[in-house]
Parts: structure tokens; C-alpha cells; sequence
């Protein structure tokens, strides 16, 4: 029997047609009912995955000294988090601006998901609740313009991407089709994401390659879009999980690099687990930028989590932290695990983008690769 979700997308396409992957992606993840953002326990140990602010506390508090810093320089800065997860983030940032004295009037957050919303001030109010009337949440179309501070911290990688493949020098875009059940579809789009590639200048890298598969996201461009409306002046943070686009399109990854997560075990079948499962993509780093960039904001820093995060001073807050014996050692291997090549601290990149700001910061004061994108 099919589930909710699938007589949704099933009907739509008997109705309309076969759907873009973006269009499918959109409706499995965040459909306002039975999206799996608004349908499952996501996060942490008895959901599907955990992120840096719910690996440590520690990650928020080091973003925090960016923002202590930006107070230096500016009147007045906020904060803004898109994507604000089980809001650890929040907590954690507000918690260490509190005990240094150097709070924002408001923390703002753009969230999608209801159940989201739900938790995060559920949290909130356990953990920080004479904070709580800080934190304000905004629907991205109400267009708060803020100085200061935006973060995006897995964000862009579950942002609906479109599929491609190229396949004897033709491009190709994947759709969902349902024919007693859901399928691939592939239609020829000559022409389709060619100006994109050409800008990145790996157009013909990929026409080169006699069978390849991969992801090229049209949202960037909206968010990027989005950010610049909000962003008056100031600093973005976008942390994800990315490559830049010589390494996105090896010959090697020619089966691209969606994944989908669920009970902690990853698969490769969006088809799978329908609604049930998460589904991202890892982000291209330079296609992400050149949307920045095309708007003539700063591509200020690009360089690996472990690198920001000892630029951000997390060994310095460890320090300060007056823990127990065996509370540092589990401290330790929290930050091992955000910091170590073997574990986040590799794949996990900080993009660092500024808006009418010349100020030096701290994430990007030593290793910056921003060349590389
Ligand atoms: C993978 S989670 C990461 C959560 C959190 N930033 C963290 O690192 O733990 C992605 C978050 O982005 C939110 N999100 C997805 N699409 C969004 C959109 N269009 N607008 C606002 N939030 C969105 C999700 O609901 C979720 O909170």
C-alpha cells in the first residue's frame, strides 16, 4: 500500500507529468505533512543523523567569537541561522555570548519545517529559557534586513538539487516518473546547465567523460539571492560537506553524490524509504561561490571545518572550560571528531562570504584556499 507522500507525488505526476528531481526532492524532504522534515525524528542518537553544534556545544561556541569580534566593528549586529535543526545551535551560540556579555537583541532563524520549529523552541525553553526572547523566527519572504552574522550549517546540501548525466556527449535530466510504480527518467535537454558548467569551466571536463552522473543545483542561485537581500552588511558562514568543482566532477565520482541516510545507514536510492529517509547532496563549493560572487558580494574564505574551527579559537574554548576529569575526555573526543581528516574535519568546509565588510575576521586568518574554488 502506498504511503501518503507517494499517492501525493503519484498523483501529481498521473496528473501533470513526470517531475524534476528538485520538484520530487522538495516534496519527499519537506512536503508541510508528510516531508520527512516534518514526518521523523531527524536528528540525533534515536534519529537519523548528528551534526557538528549537536557533536559539541563547543562548535557554537567557537562561531561565537567571530560574532564578539564582529561587535568590535559594527553597531548593533545580529544573528541569523537558516536551517536551525533540533536548534543546538542557537543554544549553544546564545549560551557563550551570555556568560561573555556580548548577546544580540535578536537571533533570528529561518526554518521550513513546523515539527522543527516545534522542537527548536521546545529546546529553547529547556535549556536557555531566560534567553528565549531573543530568538525570533522569520519566513524567508519576510526579507528581515539584518547587519551581522548568517549561518548556514548543513543547509545547502539537502537544498533540492536536479541530476544530470552526460552520456556520449549528450546532457541528459533525471525525472521521477510512476508507472505502477516510481522511476527514473532521463530526457535529453541539450543545452540545460551548459551555461552553468562553462561559468565553472568544467563544461568540457564533463563532455569528455563517455558516461557520467551528477548534480547541479539551481537553488544556490536562490539562496544566495536570498542572503543578499537580507545581508546589509556582514559575514555569512556556510558549513557543509563539499567539494570544490575540480574534485565535485573527478572521473572517479561519475555516479555524483547524492546519498540517503536513514537509522544512521547510508544508501544511494532517493526511491527508497519515500519520505522516510534524507536525501542531500554534497555541495559544490564553486558553483556556490560564483552565485555570491554574481552578485559582487565577497568570496572572503574557503578552508576545511578543522582549519575554521582552530581559526575560530575550539582549542582555546576548551581550555577555558573548567571540566571534570572524565567530562574533558569526552569533550576531547568531541572535538577529535569535528576536527580529525578521518572524521569532519576534512570533508566539512567553511565557505566565508562578506558584504560591504573589509574587517579582518578570525575564521579565515590562517589556511584560507579560497584560490582553489
Ligand atoms: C540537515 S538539517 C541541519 C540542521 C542544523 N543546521 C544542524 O546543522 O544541525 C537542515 C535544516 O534546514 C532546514 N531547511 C531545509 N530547507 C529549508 C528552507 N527552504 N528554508 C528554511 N529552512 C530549511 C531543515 O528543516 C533543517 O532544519
Amino acid at each position: 500500500m502506498k504511503s501518503e507522500i507517494e499517492l501525493i507525488i503519484s498523483d501529481r505526476i498521473s496528473k501533470v507529468g513526470i517531475m524534476s528531481f528538485a520538484e520530487y526532492m522538495e516534496l519527499v524532504l519537506f512536503h508541510d505533512e508528510y516531508g520527512y522534515y516534518n514526518n521523523r525524528e531527524v536528528f540525533g542518537r534515536n534519529g537519523d543523523f548528528i551534526t557538528s553544534p549537536i557533536t559539541s556545544n563547543l562548535y557554537g561556541a567557537s562561531i561565537s567569537n567571530e560574532f564578539i569580534k564582529l561587535r568590535d566593528s559594527m553597531t548593533d549586529p545580529v544573528i541569523l541561522e537558516v536551517g536551525a535543526g533540533d536548534g543546538s545551535l542557537v543554544i549553544s551560540i546564545l549560551e557563550h555570548l551570555s556568560m561573555k556579555k556580548a548577546l544580540p537583541e535578536t537571533y533570528y532563524i529561518i526554518e521550513t519545517s513546523k515539527k522543527l520549529i516545534d522542537l527548536q523552541s521546545e529546546n529553547i525553553n529547556k535549556k536557555i529559557p531566560e534567553l528565549k526572547n531573543i530568538v525570533r523566527w522569520e519566513g524567508d519572504d519576510e526579507v528581515v534586513k539584518i547587519n551581522g552574522l548568517i549561518i548556514c550549517n548543513e543547509f545547502f546540501d539537502i537544498l533540492p538539487t536536479e541530476r544530470f548525466k552526460i552520456d556520449n556527449g549528450k546532457i541528459f535530466q533525471l525525472f521521477i516518473d510512476y508507472q505502477d510504480k516510481f522511476k527514473l527518467h532521463w530526457k535529453n535537454q541539450t543545452g540545460r546547465f551548459t551555461d552553468i558548467f562553462k561559468n565553472l569551466n568544467i563544461h568540457n571536463i564533463l563532455l569528455k567523460y563517455e558516461k557520467y552522473e551528477s548534480e547541479v543545483n539551481l537553488n544556490y542561485k536562490l539562496w544566495a539571492d536570498k542572503i543578499n537581500n537580507i545581508l546589509e552588511k556582514g559575514v555569512v558562514f556556510i558549513v557543509d560537506y563539499g567539494y570544490n568543482a575540480r574534485e565535485y566532477f573527478l572521473p572517479d565520482r561519475d555516479t555524483g553524490t547524492l546519498v540517503c541516510i536513514h537509522n544512521h545507514s547510508a544508501n544511494f536510492n532517493p526511491l527508497e524509504n519515500i519520505g522516510m529517509q534524507d536525501i542531500s547532496t554534497f555541495v559544490n563549493f564553486s558553483h556556490l561561490a560564483s552565485a555570491f560572487r554574481d552578485l559582487k558580494l565577497d568570496v572572503s574564505g574557503y578552508l576545511e571545518q578543522s582549519k575554521f574551527l582552530i581559526n575560530l579559537g575550539i582549542l582555546d574554548v576548551f581550555e577555558e572550560k573548567s571540566f571534570n576529569a572524565e567530562d574533558k575526555l569526552i569533550e576531547m573526543n568531541k572535538i577529535k571528531n569535528l576536527i580529525l581528516s578521518n572524521a569532519m574535519g576534512d570533508v566539512f568546509k567553511a565557505l566565508v562570504i562578506t558584504k560591504n565588510y573589509a574587517n579582518s575576521l578570525l575564521a579565515t586568518r590562517e589556511y584560507n584556499r579560497k584560490e582553489i574554488l
